[in-house]
């Protein structure tokens, strides 16, 4: 087989990414070792930057996000019993949209193979070859058993955190900066109306809580747990009551019944450089972010759009410049989310060796946050998403 761009993995960055060269006549095989329904059933955040879900709409797949996506002006922030609005229409003229992660993934899965494109799903064993230079491969075995080649003119390696295109760059080419934080997320998700018509990111003395949702009668709602917390201790009854306890009295909260609960680790990854020979990294391949910030789909779309110009530029008038920058030019954006996202995690979370000053630091930063349009402003460009240069 031979492609021009043969992408791993099919989460939000591959698929977006063979969407976008496509538009641009650019030819692509895109690879998978999950399946269809596994990739389409998987939950994970769900809140969308503007740009983003302009660019869904601009680039054809925006139908079913302006129809069941919710638009939100802002967010709520809760502590101290009271409840603060940040109105980031009002501030700086930008929304988000809440429309969960897997179904940005099924509009696209439809969206290429309704357009004649192929995702070839459940292979395994892939590897990657010879990207240092001339001609890349990649390898694997189809869902049937076959072994199969492809040769690429690039690789991008878009197989998220556990993915084996990382891995392959040598030993000593790339530099991770790591912070592991010390707590990770309770999520539910659960069939009752959200407390708010929009999110409310609750500080709380118990700990941090998320009170999110997927429709107005679908919750997804978190608590701030330990790293390794062990699900078994945690039967609905107590999931609510904590959710209940970390409101604060600012909001009422539905109970309803609990349809998924997992445990999520937090942590922050930066991989850098993102590009090795005919290697691209792009999303979580490249980076982890804490989802305080709700920023890891958001930065993987980031990328893939700065990949796809660039690949563009290079097919179309034989420019590699935009290539060679790849790296440094989606770095800029990514270090910039990677701070936010920290800066969220930090100021809501409660340490786990909190003394009483951190406290009192937290919770004025917090009244500044209420009080300042200046500081309300900040998180509003950070959150709706930050202008590309
Ligand atoms: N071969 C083929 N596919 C692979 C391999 C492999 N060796 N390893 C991993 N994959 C697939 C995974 O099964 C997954 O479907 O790569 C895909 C990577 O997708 P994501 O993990 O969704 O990563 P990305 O597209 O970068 O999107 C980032 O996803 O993890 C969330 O919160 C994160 O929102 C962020 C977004
Ligand atoms: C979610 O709805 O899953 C969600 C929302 C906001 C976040 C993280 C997750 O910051």
């Amino acid at each position: 087989m031979r492609t021009q761009v043969g992408i791993v993995g099919a989460g939000p960055a591959g698929l977006m990414l063979a969407h976008l060269l496509r538009r641009e006549g650019i030819d692509s095989v895109v690879l998978e070792r999950r399946s269809r329904d596994y990739i389409e059933g998987r939950i994970r955040a769900g809140v969308i930057e503007q740009w983003v879900a302009d660019l869904l709409v601009e680039t054809g797949l925006g139908a079913r996000l302006q129809r069941e996506g919710l638009v939100h002006r802002g967010i709520n922030i809760s502590f101290a019993g009271s409840l603060h609005h940040l109105d980031f229409t009002d501030l700086i003229g930008k929304h988000i949209t809440v429309y969960g992660q897997q179904e940005v993934v099924k509009d696209l899965v439809a969206a290429r193979l309704g357009g004649g494109g192929e995702i070839l799903f459940e292979v395994e064993d892939v590897g990657i070859d010879d990207f240092a230079g001339g001609a890349p491969r990649i390898r694997f075995r189809s869902k049937v058993g076959e072994a199969i080649e492809i040769d690429c003119d690039f690789i991008a390696g878009c197989d998220g955190s556990h993915g084996v295109c990382r891995p392959s760059i040598p030993r000593g080419a790339l530099t991770s900066f790591e912070r592991e934080y010390p707590f990770g997320w309770l999520g539910i998700l659960a069939e009752s109306p959200p407390p708010c018509e929009e999110l409310i990111y609750a500080y709380h003395e118990r700990g941090f809580g998320l009170y999110s949702m997927r429709s107005p009668t679908l919750s997804r709602l978190y608590l701030q747990c330990a790293a390794d917390e062990d699900l078994n201790e945690w039967p609905d009854e107590r999931v609510w009551h904590e959710l209940h306890a970390r409101l604060g009295g600012s909001s009422k909260l539905a109970e309803g019944k609990v349809l998924l609960k997992g445990v999520t680790p937090m942590r922050s990854v930066v991989v850098e450089p993102m590009q090795y020979g005919k290697l691209f990294l792009a999303g979580d391949s490249a980076h982890i972010v804490p989802p305080t910030g709700a920023k890891g789909m958001n930065l993987a779309i980031a990328d893939v759009r700065v990949l796809a110009r660039a690949l563009a530029e290079f097919y179309r008038f034989g420019r590699g410049d935009l290539l060679e920058s790849y790296s440094h030019t989606c770095l800029r954006r990514v270090w910039k989310a990677q701070r936010f996202s920290w800066w969220m995690t930090t100021l809501l979370h409660q340490p786990v060796d909190a003394n009483a000053f951190d406290r009192r630091r937290q919770l004025a930063e917090l009244d500044y946050l209420a009080g300042s349009r200046h500081a309300q402003r900040a998180l509003a460009e950070n959150y709706t998403g930050l202008p590309f240069d």
